[in-house]
């Protein structure tokens, strides 16, 4: 099944992904670090969140009067963020668009157009290929000084991630093929998540997270690498 199959199938029966239109923490916390650390006034910025899902941070990012694109796979997904915002009291106010389409892809915007790209676990499942796109298409369309956040799989200390790449190994390198669901994932040792972005962006900050995530009525702990990136 490909990718986009496996992310449709999952929304329209999904066992773990949300529907909620509440942000991410991480995505909170990333907003306070725009605000209070970097003096990054939010009005009118533009955003474009890669593997937007139901919406809910770009949602959260239009609340503070940004602009926001999302790029998505999943058509259900779309739908789902799309009702999501008809549904809220205030929706005419919110600028927030959607484009069915893979980030492992050309993103159609312009150079130096963005403020800030958001990848909330979002490409995760893509190959070393469409990552180099989806590296190159980031620093392409991020304005200098525009911000790039990161939520990531850790490999590091991650008994769960461990398990997966010895019983269901993917073909490229530290990936898996989630059971059940069918899903790519490549999980990232802190080394080589270095020196895939820092060829690209500025780290500002990294660092570990560990959380659980639902599935199957079962909860399972999980590390992510948190990261925010600017363009210099
Ligand atoms: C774990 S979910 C996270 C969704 C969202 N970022 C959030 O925080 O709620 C991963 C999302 O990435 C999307 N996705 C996976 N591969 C993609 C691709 N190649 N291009 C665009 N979206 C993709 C999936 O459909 C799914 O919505």
């Amino acid at each position: 099944m490909t990718q986009e199959k496996v992310w449709e199938n999952e929304y329209r029966n999904s066992k773990f992904l949300t529907k909620e239109n509440k942000p991410q923490s991480d995505v909170v916390r990333f907003v306070q670090f725009l605000r209070k650390e970097e003096g990054v006034v939010l009005e009118g910025l533009r955003v474009l969140d890669l593997g937007s899902g139901t919406g809910r941070n770009s949602f959260y990012f239009a609340e503070f009067s940004c602009k926001v694109l999302g790029l998505e796979i999943s058509e259900t997904a779309i739908k789902i963020a799309e009702e999501n915002i008809k549904n809220s009291k205030d929706h005419i106010m919110y600028d927030i668009s959607y484009i069915m389409q893979s980030i492992g892809e050309k993103f159609p915007v312009g150079d130096d157009s963005q403020d800030i790209v958001l990848d909330i676990t979002s490409s995760n499942s893509l190959t070393e290929a469409e990552r180099e796109v989806y590296l190159a298409e980031t620093h392409r369309v991020l304005k200098s000084g525009g911000y790039f956040f990161v939520k990531a799989l850790c490999k590091d200390g991650d008994a769960n991630a461990k398990h997966l790449l010895k019983h269901f190994p993917g073909k490229e390198k530290d990936t898996y093929i989630m059971p059940d669901m069918n899903v790519v994932e490549r999980v990232w040792a802190k080394d080589d998540f270095v020196k895939t972005y820092d060829k690209y962006f500025k780290i500002l900050k990294l660092e570990k997270k560990t959380s659980y995530t639902r599935m199957n009525d079962r909860s399972y702990k999980r590390n992510f690498w948190i990261c925010y990136m600017k363009k210099e």
